[in-house]
């Protein structure tokens, strides 16, 4: 696929958004639906005793009760595995979080199923709980360590040395669309319609749970109101409400309450990061000693070794030595959320190295870019692409970082207000997994791609679009993207930032395909007009391909476990290279002498992702980022209640996220892309963006803070306090 630069156009389905007419998961609608809601457990820890249904089945509308009972019993534990696994998202009597499901009440209307799940008072023995890391009983476990040469040796030869620990809170995912799951029963087959980035997982989650065949389960995920990782897994929700169309024979929807989604959902665990920076007699970084540990659930999986996975290769440090840890306690699972890793791991590295430039009185900008490095210190293997320092000089200039004075309070406005101006930069690795499609052009005008993917908002089907415009004259209005449909496509997992990875590519290949086979059909004949009058020409009612696209140095193997549903992206590590995507953004705050408030009036951030494929998302996605970074960094925590385990401000009015006000006008965020497609990473030369997007921008705010004040700032969200 040879990549010229795209050009802008308009958001495929934005006609559709803006006039209400794309179908969420909740807006489906179906006949004589029943709707669900769950009884949370009131305790942290312990088993459910005795739990009545009698109460709530006395509440007119209501049809059913799910308990425990009307569940398979989990499999027995898998032998010669550390710890026991998961529990399947089913209802269970042994409770492991406040707020765990304990019962689902099905009813005629949603207010029934209220009062009913309401009417439910279960009796518990409860058990003494961990809530926090620092709380009796959470347990520390040592997960695997990342290294690069010698980081002690290193260190212990450095002529400047720079320590910080730093800390991320709590945080969770608030999407305006709440989770919504609606499961159908008929003819043999169960349907399930949930907000997902990953439809193949919803369907192999249920299956599980349920001990059914999962070729009678299809899944979809048309439109999903914000993903950001939160529907990356199937919800603790999606087999409960399946079990109940199952019993019921009729639809059964949930929309679950946020507060409830505070309490189920994955989230940005709390997170701490001590760092040791090294810097020898000419200012180069050549030694990190990193440790990290955060929040886990007793069996959850998210690795506190992948904060390494970025941070190792922001800059070429030579000498890395990563350690991290999970510290178990009783909360749910944490998980997946934007940026999972390098937002808080970027966060307090690149604090550091920041830190690093002011003790040796080196400007933050040029000390970044003489840090650079061609090679991955981690693998010692070549970069497929860097630009990271064309990211900061470009930065730099659209930004006027020249008019900057270097000391912290040196930019203090005549009325007190204090100025900062920050930089810092983000990465973060660039996957891809296979995808098969399937692309027909019809006469009548259609044309209908099907593949893999998932659209959360970020733009995925105006990326594929503009492949397809490009390469193919075909009416624009007549064209349907079909994806996020188990029966549409085998579906991979949208995740990752490797989206557009992993359909650009077979979207390119299908438009070469496409090209050979309506020259085939002609064989020789010139027929006039677009493809479609082409067709009719010759009449031909319509034509299509399938074809199919490895990820980079992957085997058939992978798109055999494609089509299983299994989880199948390559890279950043890649044979015989690595792929990272770069950010740096350049951040001024403003700092309210008397009330402390911080606004951000202005910001610029230039990307290095390859190849920009859809211009216009593109911008999108990196100023959503950059919003994000701005609320994580200064206003986005989640309170941990000691008492009784769960969390206190679990709703909109408490837990506060970043608004206009807080931000000059949206175009203040100024977007810039290097648009250098990447020789090796895939043939598109794309790399991923979406997540790199916010990694970066909250340390750049951290540092420009310190500009502004003096104040280095180690531990979010700053607020106002911190200030005083
Ligand atoms: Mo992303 S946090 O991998 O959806």
């Amino acid at each position: 696929m040879n990549t010229p630069r795209f050009r802008d156009r308009e958001r495929f389905d934005a006609r559709d958004k803006v006039r209400g007419a794309t179908q969420y998961a909740a807006d489906i609608q179906f006949r004589k639906p029943l709707f669900a809601m769950t009884v949370p457990s009131r305790i942290a820890k312990g088993r459910v005793t005795a739990l009545s249904t009698e109460a709530a089945m006395r509440v007119p509308g209501v049809v059913r009760v799910l308990t425990h009972d009307d569940f398979p019993a989990p499999p027995p534990p898998p032998k010669g595995k550390d710890g026991p696994p998961p529990p399947p998202p089913t209802l269970e009597q042994k409770i492991a979080y406040r707020g765990q499901p304990v019962a689902l009440v099905v009813a005629e209307t949603l207010e029934a199923a209220i009062e009913g799940a309401e009417a439910i008072h279960p009796s518990y023995a409860d058990e003494p709980f961990s809530s926090r890391m620092d709380s009796a009983g959470a347990k520390r476990e040592v997960t695997e360590e990342i290294t690069a040469g010698d980081a002690a040796k290193a260190l212990a030869g450095a002529a400047t040395i720079v320590e910080g620990f730093y800390e991320s809170p709590t945080q969770h995912h608030n999407p305006i669309e709440l989770l919504a799951t609606t499961a159908v029963w008929a003819n043999g087959r169960l349907e399930i319609y949930e907000c997902s980035q990953g439809v193949n997982v919803t369907r192999g989650a249920v299956a599980g749970a349920l001990r059914l065949d999962p070729a009678i389960i299809d899944a979809r995920s048309s439109s999903v109101g914000g993903g950001f990782g939160q529907k990356g897994l199937a919800q603790r929700q999606t087999a409960l409400i399946a079990r109940a169309a199952i019993l019921t024979r009729r639809p059964v929807k949930l929309v679950s309450p946020r507060g409830q989604i505070f309490h189920v959902a994955t989230y940005r665990p709390n997170s701490r990061h001590r760092i040791l920076l090294g810097a020898n007699a000419s200012g180069k970084m050549v030694a990190a000693r990193y440790h990290a540990e955060h929040e886990q659930s007793r069996v959850g999986q998210f690795s506190p070794s992948e904060y390494h996975e970025a941070t190792i290769r922001m800059y070429g440090i030579e000498n890395y030595h990563g350690s991290a840890a999970n510290i178990r306690l009783d909360r749910q699972a944490p998980g997946y959320m934007r940026a999972p890793h390098p937002q808080a791991s970027c966060f307090a590295f690149d604090s550091a190295v920041d830190e690093l430039a002011y003790e040796l009185d080196r400007d933050p900008v040029e000390f970044r870019l003489a840090n650079d490095t061609r090679v991955d210190p981690k693998t010692g293997r070549p970069l497929s692409s860097r630009f990271l320092n064309e990211c900061l000089i470009e930065g730099a200039r659209r930004f006027g970082w020249s008019a900057r004075t270097p000391a912290p309070g040196s930019m203090t406005l005549s009325d007190g207000t204090q100025v900062g101006w920050g930089v810092a930069a983000g990465c973060y690795p660039s996957m891809m997994p296979p995808a098969i499609a399937t692309l027909r052009i019809g006469a009548d005008g259609s044309t209908r791609f099907a593949s893999s993917g998932h659209e959360m908002g970020q733009g995925i089907r105006t990326a594929i679009a503009a492949v397809l415009m490009d390469g193919l004259d075909i009416d624009a209005e007549k064209l349907e993207i079909v994806i996020g449909d188990t029966t549409a496509a085998p579906q991979h997992m949208t995740a990752g930032s490797w989206g557009t990875a992993g359909v650009v590519p077979v979207a390119g290949k299908a438009v070469e395909r496409m090209h050979v086979a309506v020259a085939e059909l002609l064989a020789g004949r010139t027929a006039a007009g677009n493809l479609h009058q082409q067709l009719a020409a010759v009449r031909r009612p319509f034509l299509q391909i399938e074809v199919s696209q490895l990820g980079t140095g992957q085997d058939q193997e992978s798109l055999a476990q494609l089509r299983q549903g299994g989880f199948v992206a390559a890279g950043p590590e890649y044979p015989n290279f690595t792929t990272m995507s770069y950010i740096a953004h350049f951040v001024e705050v403003r700092i309210e002498p008397r009330t402390r408030r911080i606004r951000m009036p202005r910001a610029v951030s230039i990307a290095d992702c390859g190849r920009v494929i859809s211009p216009r998302t593109a911008a999108s996605q990196i100023r959503g980022g950059v919003v994000w970074a701005f609320s994580a960094a200064l206003r986005e925590g989640t309170e941990i209640d000691r008492r009784y385990g769960g969390y206190l401000n679990n709703d909109l009015a408490d837990y506060v996220v970043a608004v206009n006000a807080d931000i000059g006008d949206i175009g203040d965020i100024d977007v810039g892309f290097i648009d250098q497609p990447d020789p090796l990473a895939n043939a598109a030369g794309l790399k991923g963006l979406g997540e790199v997007a916010m990694v970066g921008a909250s340390p750049a705010i951290a540092n420009a803070i310190f500009h502004a004040t003096g104040k280095r700032l180690r531990e979010l969200p700053i607020r106002i306090e911190h200030l005083l």
